[in-house]
């Protein structure tokens, strides 16, 4: 018996696989309602080119805001996370540096530099899914910095067992820029307890995150004057007209951003302007839409102090100290494995 799947590839004699994860996305997402793509559809070469335009807008706060913080307190960070060690073993060592989704690590060299000031050469191990930003990322740090030594690893935290070499001094490890935001409460909980599983006493985590506040602000930080962040969610339409030889037409859905207080997030839709079917022949479907109904394609969580500490005791960690800028928009914490 032919799935109904099966039988449209047969008919229209158009080539399915079933490994393609693009195409498994737009299985698992447009045949439902509400309907939902995963967010890191996003970030193909024109999506992460378009991220970097986001983290210079006007209107987006948290990169600055973060990078600010670090310039502020990188070495207050590096002691912090020493005397966590010591305490704990009541001896010192050599700290390491681990960051996951690195990327091209921009923010990152400003806390490296503090740690090679303070016990000169410093490892730093990046684990991303995207080999060429971490080429890009040991090519610019080796250059700025001269006493890191990089060693990259190719993996999805997600998905995959971290595989961490061993180490004799302490290791921090750096999960920045708000990405844990992307993620469900239980989803984080499950990501960040990967990661535990790896550390030892004495080892810590650096956590970047995005803070509650006014909705107007946080709204306008995802659709910004200049559409930047339009383009970066309709680009997802784009990538499936390429990847899966789909007929999205993009001036029939808009972006739209919206703050859900219940949830605490920002979420991102991308909505249809008129009933349309749309053809994706790639995913071996055909997608109806409803005018006004939406593709949700995003969600950016944002914390409170109280919901940063339950997330972080949910996965094993204790929190040291919480650095934040003077507006309290972003958070920068501190949190030791709990032993
Ligand atoms: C990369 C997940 C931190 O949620 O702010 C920026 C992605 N989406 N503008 C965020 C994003 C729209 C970003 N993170």
């Amino acid at each position: 018996m032919k799935t109904s799947l099966e039988n449209a590839a047969s008919t229209a004699s158009v080539r399915i696989s079933s490994f393609d994860p693009v195409a498994q996305a737009v299985r698992d997402g447009l045949r439902v309602t509400p309907k939902w793509l995963p967010a890191w559809l996003f970030y193909d070469a024109v999506g992460s080119g378009l991220f970097e335009q986001i983290t210079a807008l006007p209107e987006y706060y948290p990169t600055r805001t973060e990078r600010a913080i670090f310039a502020a307190h990188a070495q207050a960070i590096i002691t912090a996370a020493l005397q966590v060690f010591e305490r704990k073993h009541g001896i010192g060592g050599t700290l390491r540096l681990l960051e996951l989704g690195s990327g091209t690590a921009s923010k990152t060299g400003i806390l490296l530099a503090a740690a090679i000031d303070r016990q000169g050469l410093t490892e730093y191990l990046p684990i991303d899914v995207s080999d060429v930003a971490l080429d890009e990322a040991q090519q610019s740090l080796t250059q700025l910095l001269g006493k890191v030594r990089v060693l990259p690893q190719v993996a999805n935290y997600v998905t995959d067992a971290l595989r961490i070499p061993p180490h004799s001094g302490p290791t921090l490890a750096l999960y920045i820029g708000s990405s844990i935001g992307n993620f469900a409460p239980d989803e984080a909980v499950a990501v960040l307890r990967n990661l535990r599983a790896q550390l030892r006493p004495g080892d810590s985590l650096l956590l970047g995150t995005d803070l509650v506040k006014d909705e107007a602000l946080l709204v306008a930080a995802y659709d910004d004057a200049q559409g930047v962040t339009a383009a970066f969610n309709l680009n997802v339409l784009e990538r499936l007209n390429r990847d899966l030889r789909a007929n999205f037409d993009l001036s029939r859905f808009r972006h739209r951003a919206r703050w859900n207080a219940d949830e605490s997030r920002i979420e991102m839709h991308l909505e249809s302007t008129t009933a349309q079917p749309v053809h994706v022949p790639g995913a071996g479907m055909v997608a109806h839409f409803r005018q006004g109904e939406t593709i949700h394609t995003e969600n950016s969580y944002k914390f409170t102090g109280q919901s940063l500490r339950e997330l972080l005791a949910a996965a094993g960690f204790d929190v040291v100290q919480t650095w934040l800028d003077e507006r309290e928009w972003f958070a920068v914490t501190l949190a030791a494995v709990v032993s």
